[in-house]
């Protein structure tokens, strides 16, 4: 099928051009432009592009606050949105009508209190991104990202992605009118984000590499095709991911924590982070920034090597290897971003294990909230940060979840059968894995059979129930 030659829809005519007051801003040569490439790199110098709005820094803090309090008892559209809500401090499209949203965002914020107790922090909360509409983070920036899409009069939106981004993405484009294009590498996504993308009508392309390689060929696409990129290098998408920190704060009455942390793949979601908190501490919204600490794979650590062995000043490269595929990623795009805000928060960025990554979902899990397999890597890493006295017991700390449990089932199902590590690490080492195993237990179908069973769970060590 040829490709039509203009970005303009031809579902009418092209819609009038936006009024908007924001720019976009490289993040390396700080060169202001009033639009930006297909690519969303800088024409001067190569560089990632970010959003700034002048329009930003004359609101008042405290105005701001009662204006976002009051539209959680609103039920008009866009104060529905848990993302439009905070609309003051995102790039405003034409009209409220151009808004694609699924009502995202209001994420819970929830108490730990069994992993409090696990590594001693009495403040301890999950913000917990996966339950969004479609079950991870990406809901909040593919909001205003996709809105920004149909209203520039594009047909097609296309990403890569570890499955997430392209369920997010495929949701908000069947909502808006669009289609949709997803890029995932072969093999390498959860069944259960692949499902998404295809129920959504997406055209999914499985490609014959890793995330980096689909993310290489978007980028050669969008320079060809008039299709519009939603992967975390389009800012707008950074700007919806913004108002997770802005939520988490206002759920927190204000009162920065000590520390949040976050899972790193293409590292998007920290720079989004980042960003929200510098803009909230800049316009008076919080008193001080909390340390932003990001939590990777070992299997799949460029931002950790970047820092320790390049000082931040170069990304060093991967070949990702995880079990957590949602941050399978060598070569993350968004890592400059990162390096800067974890160094201007003071945060920190470390690896966790295969296994320690398998406790802490199982340790999620038993919370009765649960999360995927990426995701847990904030609990793993929290563990990791205070053993070495970065983070103290007395502290407040906030973990952002980013995927919910449904979306790797056979990773939760390979751990509870005992098969997550069968021919990779040594039985001895997933010992501490055992007692949050359960096992589907098969009976015939009699009463005696189930009263025993509950009998026998009664009276071994709890966790067997
Ligand atoms: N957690 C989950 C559940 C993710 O899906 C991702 C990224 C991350 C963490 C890492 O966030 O990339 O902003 O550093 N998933 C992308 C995707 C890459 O295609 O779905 P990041």
């Amino acid at each position: 099928m040829p490709m039509p030659l203009s970005a303009r829809s031809d579902r009418g005519s092209p819609r009038s051009q936006p009024k908007a007051t924001y720019s976009f801003r490289c993040i390396g040569c700080a060169a202001i432009s009033a639009s930006a490439a297909q690519d969303f790199r800088c024409s001067e110098c190569g560089n990632l592009l970010e959003i700034t709005d002048p329009a930003w820094k004359s609101a008042r803090a405290d105005a701001l606050k009662s204006i976002w309090r009051d539209r959680r008892s609103s039920n008009a559209f866009l104060d529905l949105s848990g993302v439009w809500r905070f609309r003051e401090l995102l790039p405003a499209p034409d009209s409220a009508d151009q808004v694609i949203s699924l009502r995202e965002g209001n994420t819970p914020l929830y108490e730990l209190p069994q992993a409090s107790r696990i590594t001693g922090i009495s403040r301890l909360y999950a913000k917990h991104q996966g339950m969004n509409p479609t079950g991870s983070f990406k809901d909040a920036g593919m909001t205003v990202a996709a809105t920004f899409a149909r209203q520039a009069g594009y047909r097609w939106v296309a990403c890569a992605s570890t499955g997430n981004t392209s369920a997010s993405m495929a949701a908000y484009a069947a909502r808006g009118g669009m289609r949709s294009l997803v890029l995932v590498p072969d093999g390498k996504i959860s069944w259960s984000k692949l499902s998404q993308a295809l129920d959504y009508g997406a055209l999914t392309c499985q490609l014959r590499t890793d995330f980096d390689g689909c993310l290489r060929l978007l980028q050669e696409l969008v320079r060809r095709a008039p299709v519009y990129q939603l992967n975390s290098i389009n800012p707008f998408r950074l700007e919806g991911q913004k108002t997770l920190a802005l939520e988490l704060m206002e759920q927190l009455d204000w009162q920065p924590p000590d520390h949040i942390i976050v899972p790193g793949g293409n590292l998007g979601n920290s720079s989004a982070i980042g960003k929200a908190l510098l803009e909230m501490l800049d316009l008076g919204l919080i008193p001080r920034l909390p340390k932003l600490s990001v939590i990777q794979a070992e299997g799949a650590n460029a931002l950790v090597r970047t820092l320790r062995e390049a000082g931040g000043k170069h990304l060093v490269s991967v070949q990702p290897e995880t079990r957590a595929t949602a941050i399978r990623i060598g070569n993350p795009a968004s890592w400059e971003k990162a390096v800067r805000v974890i160094q201007a928060s003071g945060g920190a960025c470390d690896e966790v294990s295969e296994i320690e990554i398998a406790q802490a979902k199982a340790e999620i899990g038993a919370e009765g909230i649960g999360c995927e397999p990426a995701s847990a890597v904030t609990l793993a890493g929290l563990k990791k940060l205070l053993r070495q006295g970065f983070v103290k017991p007395g502290e407040t700390v906030v973990l952002v979840l980013t995927g919910n449990l449904l979306k790797d089932p056979d990773f939760t199902m390979d751990f509870h059968r005992g098969d997550l590590f069968r021919d990779t690490v040594n039985e001895r080492d997933t010992a501490s894995l055992k007692p949050l195993r359960h096992l589907p237990v098969v009976l015939d179908a009699t009463l005696d059979a189930v009263i025993e069973t509950l009998e026998r769970a009664e009276n071994s060590a709890p966790h067997a129930l």
